[in-house]
């Protein structure tokens, strides 16, 4: 054979490493951590094997964990101890995130995240403010502009108890502008804002709603998360929270949307996050389980994809397996 093209010469141990043009690292990933204000000990979550909601006297030892695989940053979400209509435990002063918050920060070093929404705070479990009558008329559950005041609060609150940076992600026009604005007029205008960006309404979320017990009691929320069929559209939404102060732009979910991180880091410049939700990880625990699958591979391989796609950076449950491997 003739053949003076052969890519092949470049694949052996030894040149592999060499050439290969991207790779995951541990400060690359955060690692999603649940506090539950209604237990006192930690509790399985069945639908995502290895995973906990714990205890908010749990954090910082549930954090350390962790810390000690080389993953450095963390995003916490909380299960309030009761729900209301308009989800105040999200924006109070002693509410599960922010003493999680308070308790993480002080102990130990690792960087905060913290999730911005209602949905796991509200009775109906939407991401915002519902109208009374909104059971008869889903298409019109959540009220864009009244919620916006609402999240602002619970940033700020967040802030407050020393988060070091926030990531609104109910989906709601103008929530970055309205949280940049809130933070600056409260001294905080040097927190991050982490916008989930182009979140789409994804099936891929119901593990997580298992797990932060944030599932709509009626409805769905089809009118506020992006249409899965949207490309382009994901490009104008990302440019709204741009134009709107987002310092980190987040496509979520991951493996099923990498056309979308991909398309976001060719057009802006910001550092681009995807999150691998809740169910990407489901279901590669349920192949594994069955033996279809290697595990490790395969949650190694969906991370090496995310980033080739273009993400800087990936909030993945796998987070602490895979540094833990590096
Ligand atoms: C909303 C929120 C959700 C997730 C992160 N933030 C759920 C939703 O929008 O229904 C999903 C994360 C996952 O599936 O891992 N607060």
């Amino acid at each position: 054979m003739d053949l003076t093209r052969r890519p092949r010469r470049l694949r052996r141990d030894g040149v592999r490493g060499l050439v290969s043009e991207t790779d995951v690292s541990a400060n690359d990933l955060i690692a999603p951590v649940f506090v539950d204000a209604t237990t006192d000990e930690r509790v399985e979550i069945d639908s995502m094997p290895g995973h906990e909601r714990v205890p908010v006297e749990q954090a910082v030892e549930r954090v350390e964990e962790v810390l000690e695989t080389g993953v450095e940053a963390v995003m916490l979400f909380g299960i309030p101890e009761s729900k209301d209509e308009r989800g105040a435990r999200a924006w109070a002063e002693d509410g599960v995130v922010q003493r999680a918050t308070r308790a993480v920060t002080a102990e130990t070093d690792a960087y905060v995240v913290t999730d911005v929404c209602l949905c796991e705070y509200t009775e109906h479990g939407h991401c915002g403010v519902v109208e009374h009558d909104a059971e008869e008329d889903p298409e019109l559950t959540v009220k864009n502009d009244e919620t916006l005041d609402l999240l602002a609060r619970t940033a700020v609150s967040h802030a407050e108890a020393g988060a070091d940076m926030v990531a609104p992600s109910a989906m709601t026009d103008g929530q970055v502008g309205a949280i940049r604005e809130a933070l600056d007029a409260a001294g905080y205008e040097n927190l991050p804002i982490m916008a989930y960006a182009a979140k789409f309404e994804s099936a891929f979320y119901g593990p997580f709603r298992d797990a932060a017990d944030g599932a709509p009691t009626f409805g769905d929320r089809r009118h506020y998360q992006m249409d899965p069929a949207n490309r382009r559209e994901a490009m104008r939404e990302v440019e709204l929270d741009v134009e709107e102060g987002a310092d980190v732009l987040m496509v979520k979910p991951a493996l099923p949307y990498l056309d979308v991180v991909s398309d976001v880091r060719e057009n802006f410049d910001h550092p681009v996050a995807a999150y691998n939700v809740s169910g990407e990880y489901a279901m590669l625990h349920a192949a594994a389980e069955k033996g279809w699958l290697d595990l490790e591979e395969v949650a190694f391989e969906s991370l090496l994809s995310i980033k080739r796609a273009g993400a800087d950076l990936i909030l993945t449950y796998f987070a602490e397996d895979v540094a833990e491997k590096l």
